[in-house]
């Protein structure tokens, strides 16, 4: 059934626009919108979208209502009855399928696991996580089983394929409606499965659990509970409904942070719990200890927030006796400003073990510990050098218990994962390069000196690598670029990679997306040579088109070759727009020179590599209508907004301005964001009091004297990175002066849009915006 590619048929798409090859991919995305009330003002529009904002303390989700086997359809039976193609939209970008975790069953290649997200059709009014099966003994006819019944509102996720028949995982199935343990037995013959199995619940604490991990031996669990830092489960329970019983409401803060990302820090904390387990006489698992809080009377997390998760922060070693954890060191403020991580590890074999820190002399980041599967003593894990720093190269390390090298210390490449091979010779690394997330393998790693390293593929973005237990060679991950939304794929040899699942090829087949983009480089500031990705509007370039200029935000990030589901360039290039993307000076990707080199010029090189990368663009491709161009940008993206808007020379190249979540005053930022060593590090390592100038230097308040441009404003109201009266600053500027401009304000999303149906207003509102001022 599934089509044969190969990695170099992918490569070739990158099309004739391409002047030097060696850029492609692009990627990260943000995400989109929201929803609400309507206030006009006049002369402009503040449109406020609007939902109930809770900020106290989590209250269990409401129970989801029953499935209703009527009203659930597969996005492929939706779309297959389609006749007519239709161009690439926001919506059908929303009803793709999400899928991840792919894992090999342990200790049989022939069987995998992977799951997926499902969204309601067509109004994505919901969604679904579930499990599910392939028997991949033949890849071409790869058999597929869904697990786990899609209910509305249920997410099935992080399973641990124990073995060949059980599955422990997480799900927010339980009856009071929180997140809790579950387990799934599969049958001998799991092809004769006519509908879904049902899974017996594990536990009932009073919380949500989050973050599973499991050892090798099955003995141990762990996850991750929001708790009083001094408190138990059950009397961080207790604690809850007295405070909200009290009816006293007040946040006091003695240290930072007071937000995170997008929540109020106030109490709780992700502590790691570890518990033994077993399998009582009918084959289901329980506890059978009393988990223990690994960080009881600490006030700190692990896994760290915002984004750190058990995959990549916690690990059991081969024996199962040690753990081994990432936290932070948010005991004092100083978490505002350091981007100090350290590795812990606890020995639990007897009962009250200290807990070690093996990397506390690296004042850097040190995270991602993974124990080998064959030594007991032995870690791999990530490093950084550079204090304060977010974006410096991360290295790999080894740590035996007494000793610590770095492996591959003279190559020029951030790695972002590292896995090993279950013969514990390996490792496959997971790395950000031109654009791309490659993969590579690093072999001998026991005996440094003759390590042997080897590209295993380069194009394209791949995540979640789980290797074949009984072969160390084949390898499993999703897989996407540009062109292609997620799925995935088995890679058999160098450059050979196979799609096992097409869960989405019949929505992308009824729509007239095509390849249609390629990259090429132009001569930037300092006369170093710039990447960007060029994309065709929709009907071709026969006629002359309007342009979607679009600046990342980061800095240290790139437009990477993977599938948007926000920023995605063919929903510009479907709405009649030449897109335009452009890997600045400070992206990330390209050698930790290029991302370093944006230190203290946030206004210089981005900027003199856009004016010229969009001159080089004109040239390059004639149907552009130079007269119609719109430039866009998030977070760093919307300050490159603010800051063109204060220099005609370039902001009068563009009809209009949009700008999402963006800088506008970098002295305020400087006070009012949560995580103080972006700007800190950014502006050289200065504080603002330190050293004013700095700051001031290239502050896009300080030119609103030449602002004349249209411009389109929009934040998040939990958006604390970009705190929102950054926007609000902006736009009081643009209507004080009397320059057509509106605010799209959603309460309720962060830094990124996350909720569908917002984003299908951002969308509209982004494109409206757009047409008024290209037509
Ligand atoms: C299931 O959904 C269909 C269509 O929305 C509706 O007609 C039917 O009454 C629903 N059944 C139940 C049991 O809710
Ligand atoms: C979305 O679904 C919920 C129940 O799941 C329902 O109450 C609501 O009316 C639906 N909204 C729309 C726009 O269909
Ligand atoms: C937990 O810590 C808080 C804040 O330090 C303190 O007020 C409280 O008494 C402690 N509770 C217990 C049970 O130790
Ligand atoms: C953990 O403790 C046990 C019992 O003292 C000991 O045998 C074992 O070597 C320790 N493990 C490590 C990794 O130090
Ligand atoms: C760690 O490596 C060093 C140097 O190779 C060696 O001397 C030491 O014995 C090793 N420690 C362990 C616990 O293997
Ligand atoms: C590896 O090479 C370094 C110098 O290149 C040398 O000092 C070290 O002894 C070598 N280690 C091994 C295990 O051969
Ligand atoms: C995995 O690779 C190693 C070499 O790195 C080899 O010695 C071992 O036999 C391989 N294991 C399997 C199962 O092929
Ligand atoms: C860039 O190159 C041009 C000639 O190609 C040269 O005149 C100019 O000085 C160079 N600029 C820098 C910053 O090196
Ligand atoms: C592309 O061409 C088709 C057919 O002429 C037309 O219907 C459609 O509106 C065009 N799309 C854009 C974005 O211009
Ligand atoms: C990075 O720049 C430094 C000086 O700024 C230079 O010494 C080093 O060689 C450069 N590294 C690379 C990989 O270009
Ligand atoms: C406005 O732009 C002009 C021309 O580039 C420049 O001379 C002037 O200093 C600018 N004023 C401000 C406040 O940025």
């Amino acid at each position: 059934m599934s089509t044969l590619i190969f990695a170099p048929s992918i490569d070739q798409r990158i099309t004739s626009y391409q002047t030097k090859a060696k850029i492609r991919k692009y990627g990260r995305f943000v995400l989109l919108f929201l929803l609400g009330v309507l206030i006009v003002l006049i002369p402009c529009l503040v449109i406020i979208l609007h939902e109930k904002n809770d900020c106290s303390t989590p209250s269990p989700p409401p129970k989801p209502p029953e499935w209703n086997a009527s009203d659930y359809i597969s996005n492929s039976d939706y779309y297959k009855d389609f006749t007519v193609l239709h161009d690439f939209t926001q919506e059908d970008n929303l009803r793709l399928d999400q899928l991840s975790w792919p894992r090999f069953c342990p200790g049989d290649g022939t069987q995998i696991m992977y799951l997926r997200k499902q969204f309601h059709m067509p109004d994505l009014n919901g969604s679904s996580t579930t499990l599910h099966w392939a028997d991949v003994r033949v890849i071409v006819l790869t058999k597929f089983v869904q697990l786990t019944r899609p209910i509305w509102g249920i997410h099935d996720q992080q399973f641990h394929w124990i073995d060949k028949k059980t599955v422990l995982f997480l799900s927010n199935r339980a009856s009071s409606g929180l997140t809790q343990l579950f387990q799934l037995n599969l049958p001998d013959d799991i092809l004769s499965i006519k509908d879904f199995i049902e899974p017996i619940q594990i536990t009932d604490f009073p919380l949500s659990i989050d973050n599973l991990l499991i050892n090798r031996q099955a003995s141990r669990l762990a996850f991750s509970c929001q708790v009083y830092f001094n408190l138990s489960i059950q009397d961080t329970a207790i604690q809850q409904s007295i405070d909200k019983a009290s009816g006293r409401f007040m946040y006091k803060f003695d240290k930072l942070f007071i937000r995170h990302w997008d929540e109020y820090m106030i109490g709780l904390r992700h502590h790691p719990f570890v518990v033994s387990i077993d399998k009582d006489t009918q084959g289901i698992f329980r506890l059978t200890s009393t988990p223990i809080d690994i960080l009881f009377g600490i006030d700190s997390d692990s896994p760290t927030r915002p984004f750190g998760d058990a995959k990549s922060q916690w690990s059991f070693s081969a024996s199962g006796n040690s753990f081994a954890f990432t936290r932070q060191h948010d005991e004092t403020s100083k978490v505002a400003w350091s981007t100090n991580l350290d590795i812990y590890t606890i020995n639990l074999s007897m009962a009250n073990q200290p807990v070690v820190c093996i990397t506390c002399n690296n004042m850097a980041a040190d995270t991602d510990p993974k124990y080998s599967p064959i030594d007991e003593h032995l870690l791999v894990y990530r490093a950084q050098s550079m204090p304060g720093y977010e974006s410096d190269q991360f290295k790999i390390k080894l740590y035996n218990g007494t000793k610590t090298w770095t492996l591959l210390d003279d190559w020029d490449r951030s790695i972002q994962v590292a896995t090993w091979t279950d013969d514990g010779q390996s490792l496959y690394l997971e790395v950000d390069e031109y654009a791309s997330h490659a993969i590579y393998q690093v072999m001998n790693v026991l005996t440094p000196n003759s390590t042997i390293l080897r590209d295993v593929i380069t194009t394209g973005t791949y995540h979640d690598v789980s290797v074949n237990p009984t072969n160390n060679k084949t390898l499993l991950m999703t897989y996407d670029s540009i062109i292609q939304p997620r799925n995935i794929f088995i890679c058999t040899n160098k450059d050979v990679i196979f799609p096992l699942t097409l869960h989405n090829y019949m929505l992308i087949s009824k729509t007239t997306l095509k390849e249609s983009y390629g990259s090429f480089t132009f001569k930037g500031a300092r006369n170093d040579t710039i990447s960007a990705w060029h994309i065709v509007p929709v009907n071709g370039s026969r006629q002359k088109a309007p342009l979607a200029f679009l600046i990342h935000g980061g800095p240290q990030n790139s437009w990477y070759n993977t599938w948007g589901h926000g920023w995605n360039f063919y929903t510009y290039a479907a709405q009649g727009y030449a897109v335009l993307a452009i890997n600045f000076h400070g992206s990330d990707s390209y050698g930790q020179n290029f991302t370093d080199s944006i230190i203290g010029e946030y206004g210089t090189l981005p900027y003199e590599d856009l004016q010229l990368g969009l001159t080089a663009a004109l040239k390059l491709f004639s149907y552009i209508d130079e007269t119609r161009v719109i430039a866009l940008g998030a977070s760093y993206g919307g300050y490159m907004i603010n800051w063109i808007a204060g220099h005609p020379e370039m902001s009068r190249r563009f009809r209009a301005l949009i700008c999402h979540d963006g800088i506008f005053d970098m002295r305020e930022m400087a006070y009012a964001t949560d995580e103080l060593w972006f700007t800190e590090h950014d502006t050289g390592g200065f504080t603002p009091y330190d050293n004013p100038e700095v700051f001031e230097k290239y502050n896009p308040i300080n030119h609103v004297a030449n602002w004349s441009q249209p411009m389109l404003i929009i934040n998040g109201g939990r958006d604390y990175r970009i705190p929102d009266t950054q926007s609000i600053g902006a736009f009081t500027a643009l209507q004080r002066r009397g320059i057509p401009s509106r605010l799209l304000y959603f309460p309720n999303e962060n830094h990124w849009i996350l909720n569908p149906l917002n984003s299908l207003i951002w969308h509209k509102e982004v494109f409206d915006w757009m047409r008024q001022w290209t037509q």
